[in-house]
């Protein structure tokens, strides 16, 4: 396995007290292989990825463990980890001024990598990056490469700071949030250039977004996180064709449908647990259609329901897959909000399809991406 991650845990300290960011997250990445990371604003996707690159703010604290090809990295010196970064593991942000530097040149900031990480000369070092910027498909690269970043718009900046964070060819590339800033068109050009790239290089891939739809076409496998937690851990066609975890039908039922001419639900209802003073059973206890008195009080653990998948939650996966039940006695008006949403056309809302399906049919719902 070349990334391996056991109960991690991120604690950030705060003039409210301790946010609990993370918790107890267990996750493996093959070679190779791509995994999806899905979840809400404020779910712990990014501090979990920042813990596994040990660039986490100066507040957080972690524990837990994290393997990289057999090595533990999990607060591992300094020295260390900006090796590892440089080689072998690269991030590519939501922002891409976040990794590049507005004042200099493209062509000198990805040459002083190559410089630095690879010990090549100048001129080869641009050469490289010039073929980098074609491999990401950027047209003329041999001339753009002496530009700023902010002469380029905004998908090909995303493409500059794609080919930055391959340049070293990593074994593993964490991309957080990728395409959410760019409009819908480049969103769908970057995330195929990225599985183009991910099969040329041959790279492991974590991707990490808030939009289910866009995991449909490119990850063999999806966590989807809530509250800091894992909440249902799974291959992706038996979570799209049969969602065991009532939070997933919920992220489901906000993907467009083309059946809706490309009408956008609006989200969950309800927001996030404020982490510093997370409840102490379920997180997803006051949006919850299913929640029962159980709920409130003891966390259900991440337990196995077929082999490779993993769910957490007290409920009875028959019931989820039935559907949400009938609007009696809801405790929270956000509850109530989205089983009348969900009772309508959710993908996975067909017990038969649900049953037979699971870990087979692959019903992806139309559009998703
Ligand atoms: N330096 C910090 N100090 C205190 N709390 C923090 C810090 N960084 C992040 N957090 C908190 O950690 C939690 C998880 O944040 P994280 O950035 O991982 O969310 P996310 O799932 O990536 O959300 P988004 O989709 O908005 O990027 C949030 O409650 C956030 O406010
Ligand atoms: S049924 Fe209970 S445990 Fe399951 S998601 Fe809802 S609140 Fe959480
Ligand atoms: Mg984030």
């Amino acid at each position: 396995m070349l990334l391996e991650v056991k109960d991690l845990n991120v604690r950030f300290a705060t003039h409210d007290g301790e946010v609990k960011a993370v918790n107890g997250i267990d996750l493996d990445v093959a070679r190779g292989e791509t995994l999806g990371i899905v979840g809400e604003s404020g779910s712990g996707k990014s501090q979990l990825a920042f813990a596994i690159m040990g660039l986490l703010a100066r507040n957080g604290t972690t524990t837990g463990s994290v393997r990289f090809d057999g090595q533990e990295i999990l607060n591992a010196p300094a020295r260390t980890l900006s090796k590892l970064r440089a080689d072998r593991i690269a991030m590519v942000f939501q922002d891409p001024m976040t990794s590049l530097n507005p004042y200099m040149r493209v062509s000198d900031q990805m040459a002083e990598v190559l410089m630095l990480h690879k010990g090549m000369g100048k001129a080869q070092a641009v050469a490289e990056s010039v073929r980098m910027l074609d491999a990401v498909r950027i047209p003329d690269a041999r001339g753009r490469v002496r530009l700023h970043p902010h002469e380029f718009s905004g998908g090909m900046r995303q493409r500059v700071m794609i080919a930055m964070a391959l340049l070293c060819r990593p074994d593993l590339l964490i991309a957080d949030e990728p395409t959410t800033a760019l409009d819908v068109t480049v969103q769908a050009q970057i995330m195929q250039l990225l599985d183009e790239l991910q099969t040329e290089f041959g790279m492991a891939m974590i991707l990490i977004t808030h939009d289910l739809g866009v995991v449909a076409g490119s990850c063999e496998r999806v966590m989807v996180m809530y509250g800091g937690r894992t909440m249902e851990r799974a291959p992706v066609d038996p979570l799209f064709a049969a969602p065991s975890h009532p939070y997933t039908q919920g992220l489901l039922a906000a993907i467009p449908r083309v059946d809706q001419k490309g009408a956008r639900l609006s989200a969950i209802p309800g927001s996030p647990p404020n982490m510093t003073r997370p409840p102490a059973g379920c997180p997803f206890v006051p949006r919850c259609p299913y929640a029962m008195d159980i709920c409130q009080d003891v966390m259900p653990p991440l337990v196995e329901l077929e082999p490779a998948r993993r769910r957490a939650c007290h409920a009875a996966v028959e019931r989820v897959w039935a559907g949400p039940p009938a609007l009696v006695e809801t405790p929270e008006p956000a509850a109530a909000e989205m089983q009348e949403r969900m009772a309508g056309d959710l993908p996975g809302n067909l017990p038969d399809a649900a049953v037979a399906g699971a870990g087979s049919a692959g019903v992806t719902p139309e559009g998703g991406r």
